[in-house]
């Protein structure tokens, strides 16, 4: 829990420092100690002194101003912090992380400190995509550092591109999410499938659908910040795979069917978000298909209901979620669904709806468990409903283990 934990925000001078003060503040509503470090650049944006009245604590400019605490100041602040954040971080300060400079107050005990760092790049977009920015926070990343991308969208220098700090709330989520209960789901291991399946026509084409593999990828994240052993079924997608996942990559829902069925025995919690192709071409050509005759017929053969599957051969102590994407009837089918496939859970979610299913960063759903009970939430970020989904297949598998 982020409650008492110390905060070190690291606000560099960028447009968007005006942000910062508003992630101080949420900060402290969420119970953390806050503790600013500001670049002198960042002075000329946002005063020193709002964050100390909005931290109740003193705000570091410099290395060599009044001590606020007799041991080195950069050294007691880089031992004090649970948590560094940098936002907003400019790609100077970026740059400099990356390179072991510490020529001020932030990146002396940046240097200095063990504990885990994020940052949120925002600046401009030719500066974001410049390849030696890109290098820098790459370098950043791989030495664990966490990356809390920007968003896309009007920015101050009046163009329209990646480079705006996210939300305030949407950051201050992520750092609390880095302080939820790590341990909940340790021992359990969960398989989630994610993304959608191509099922081959020919060497250079597919059938597929339009899932991006988004909501999947957050369950599995989820899990993972809950301690559990994850395994990451997913069909192609663009997204990096969450740290520490073990990830198995493959095409077509028959490629799915085997791994899945490979890892079910030693699971505990299934949470099948992949969107499966129902149909998978029954001649698939070995050679490109040559566009010659006016018409062009595939036959199609039903592919394997994976999750029905599943719920056949499911144990006593085994958790299935299934997902159900509709564009009409939503209760209905997905009632059917939870039913038919023998599910303890299902996300059902309205793809008509904006902002909510494929390749978006939102969604809109309803879980309905076993039960009949619904929980509908309202439109959230992916992230956030996967933390939910989560939670409530841990208790439910919690419930069946006391019988
Ligand atoms: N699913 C699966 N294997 C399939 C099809 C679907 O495991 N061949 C899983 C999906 O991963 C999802 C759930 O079943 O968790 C529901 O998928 P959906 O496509 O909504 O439903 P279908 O069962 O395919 O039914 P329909 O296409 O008629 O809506």
């Amino acid at each position: 829990m982020i409650k008492d934990k110390n905060i070190v925000l690291g606000v560099t001078g960028g447009i968007a420092a005006y942000k910062a003060v508003e992630i101080a503040s949420r900060l402290r509503k969420v119970g953390a100690k806050v503790h600013v470090v500001m670049t002198k650049a960042a002075t000329s944006f946002v005063t020193e002194l709002t964050f100390r009245e909005i931290t109740g604590n003193p705000v570091t400019t410099t290395m060599w101003g009044e001590v606020a605490n007799w041991n080195v100041e950069h050294i007691a602040l880089a031992k004090l912090a649970d948590l560094v954040l940098i936002a907003p971080a400019t790609a100077n300060v970026i740059a400099k992380a990356a390179n072991g400079i510490a020529d001020d107050m932030l990146t002396t005990m940046l240097l200095a400190t063990k504990a885990p760092v994020y940052f949120a790049p925002a600046m401009n977009t030719n500066m974001l995509e410049n390849p030696v920015t890109q290098e820098n926070i790459r370098k950043l990343e791989s030495l664990g550092w966490h990356q809390i991308e920007p968003d896309s969208g009007y920015l101050a220098c009046g163009v329209s591109g990646a480079g705006r700090l996210p939300e305030p709330s949407a950051i201050v989520e992520r750092i609390e999410d880095h302080f939820i209960d790590s341990d909940s789901m340790k021992g359990l291991k969960v398989l989630v499938t994610a993304a959608g399946t191509y099922e081959p026509i020919d060497p250079v084409r597919y059938i597929g659908n339009r899932s991006s593999g988004k909501m999947g990828y957050a369950v599995a994240e989820a899990a993972r910040n809950r301690g559990a052993e994850v395994v990451l079924v997913s069909g192609p997608s663009a997204l990096k795979p969450p740290a520490g996942v073990r990830i198995i990559k493959l095409e077509s829902a028959c490629d799915m069917r085997d791994a899945v069925l490979a890892e079910y025995p030693d699971t505990d919690i299934v949470i099948k978000a992949a969107a499966v192709a129902d149909y998978r071409v029954r001649n698939v050509a070995e050679n490109k298909i040559k566009k010659k005759d006016e018409e062009l017929v595939l036959v199609l053969d039903k592919n394997p209901d994976i999750l029905k599957e599943l719920g056949q051969l499911k144990k006593p102590n085994q958790v299935l979620v299934g997902f159900a994407a509709e564009t009409r009837n939503l209760m209905e089918y997905a009632q059917e669904k939870l039913q038919k496939k023998n599910l303890d859970m299902i996300v059902a979610n309205d793809v008509s709806k904006p902002g909510a299913g494929f390749n978006t960063d939102t969604n809109l759903v309803k879980i309905i468990t076993r039960d009949s009970d619904v929980k509908e939430l309202p439109m959230m970020d992916k992230k956030r409903i996967a933390e939910v989904i989560v939670d409530m297949a841990k208790e439910k598998l919690q419930e069946k283990c006391r019988g």
